[in-house]
């Protein structure tokens, strides 16, 4: 009993260490990269697994088209990134090999394909996921996934907090016993500070009146109750922008209610919350293929579909006819990162246009729609249109 206790005292120990040192690197993290001043911008693409690589090569065609001058001239540089595989995951044991994490690290930018994350039982090792690896190791602490359904008059825009939560030490629990598991979460002033004010700046640059924050402090005291805390202090400094604090459980409740669900604008939530609440607000938006989300951090920043690796499709002989929506909405979400808001928000019209309001083709996963390539086809052409401005707005 007692070397139960001290063998689970150490492993604490051990994570309460790892913890404060990340903590003292958050103090010293870098400025805001300045895009405008990169030669060149180095945009890396990992297709990942699944229908990962499918839909991830429809990105890379439409990017290599809006950016074709930007490549010519130097600007940019896209760079093919292998090696984020499950395969060769699985052969090095690791969530991200080392050689590969270097790679990442040589780019600027990255649009990544949906990387299968493994299980117990799956037939794979129980590695890390490879997303949450790299969100950690680039410290991108900022899940941003926009969320818009213009027919409900929902324009919403969430902030998840993505380096911390339940996540950090999620493969990091102890099994005690066979009797007894026992899971962390992590919460920081740090982690917290820098995501509430991401979205807090957010709505007040976008003259956006409502804040939502979304806990669970009523029952998950210590670090819920601290992100809660921070959230208070932060809005004090926002006095033109509203918020309201809601518990997770009823703010999900509530995204479903056509009474309310148009008065949320901007969301702020620790890293599981932000992940549930996400996928259902995709859903309301058509599914989980339709969103894109853009995982920023101060040096670095990742954008990537919202969705899995439906390994099922790739067995089925259906990868071709995958939506490859919810990865060029991030790549969409990439170009205005990076400083080319011309060309991102002609993409999000194009696919606003395409998938939403003029819908000449549809995506349904089966040989009774569009194929990716074809769909891909079809929003470039809705991009060359000289109109798409007009046409754009005649659906608004
Ligand atoms: C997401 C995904 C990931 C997450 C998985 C694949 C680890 O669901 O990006 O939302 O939970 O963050
Ligand atoms: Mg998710």
């Amino acid at each position: 009993m007692n070397d139960i206790v001290e063998k689970a005292r150490q492993h604490f120990g051990k994570l309460v260490e790892e913890q404060l040192e990340r903590v003292e690197q958050m103090k010293k993290a870098a400025d805001w990269t300045d895009y405008s001043k990169l030669k060149p911008i180095i945009i890396g693409i990992a297709g990942g697994d699944g229908i990962g690589p499918y839909i991830t090569k429809h990105a890379q065609t439409i990017l290599e088209f809006l950016l074709k001058d930007e490549i010519a001239n130097g600007k940019v540089t896209l760079r093919i990134i292998e090696g984020l595989t499950i395969e060769n995951r699985a052969k090095n044991m690791k969530a991200i090999p080392d050689d590969v994490l270097v790679q990442l690290k040589e780019c600027n930018v990255i649009l990544k394909g949906p990387t299968h994350t493994p299980r117990k039982g799956d037939g794979w090792p129980n590695i890390e996921s490879a997303n949450v690896t790299m969100r950690r190791e680039l410290d991108l602490f900022a899940n941003v996934r926009p969320v818009k359904v213009p027919e409900l008059g929902i324009d919403w825009m969430f902030f998840r907090e993505n380096t911390e939560g339940a996540y950090v030490l999620g493969s990091k629990g102890i099994n005690i016993t066979d009797d007894l598991a026992i899971d962390f979460k992590v919460i920081t002033e740090q982690g917290s500070d820098r995501i509430i004010r991401l979205a807090f700046d957010y709505a007040a640059r976008n003259n956006i009146n409502r804040v939502s924050v979304v806990t669970k402090a009523n029952v998950v005291k210590a670090t819920d109750g601290k992100f809660l805390a921070m959230a208070e202090k932060i809005a004090k400094e926002y006095p033109q922008v509203k918020w309201d604090d809601w518990y997770i459980d009823i703010a999900t409740a509530k995204l479903v209610d056509p009474a309310r669900q148009r008065d949320f604008k901007v969301f702020v939530a620790p890293n599981l919350y932000g992940d549930i609440i996400t996928d259902e607000a995709a859903q309301i938006q058509g599914g989980v293929g339709t969103a894109g989300s853009a995982n920023i951090g101060k040096q670095y920043a990742m954008f990537e579909a919202i969705h899995g690796t439906a390994p099922r499709m790739v067995e089925e002989g259906r990868a071709v006819y995958a939506d490859p929506s919810s990865i060029i909405k991030a790549a969409a979400l990439l170009l205005n990162h990076i400083g080319f808001n011309e060309k991102g928000r002609k993409l999000e019209m194009a696919l606003d246009i395409c998938a939403q309001f003029e819908a000449k083709m549809k995506i349904t996963g089966r040989d009774n729609g569009a194929t990716g390539e074809e769909y891909a086809k079809y929003i470039m052409e809705t991009i060359q249109d000289p109109n798409l401005e007009q046409k754009w707005k005649s659906y608004q």
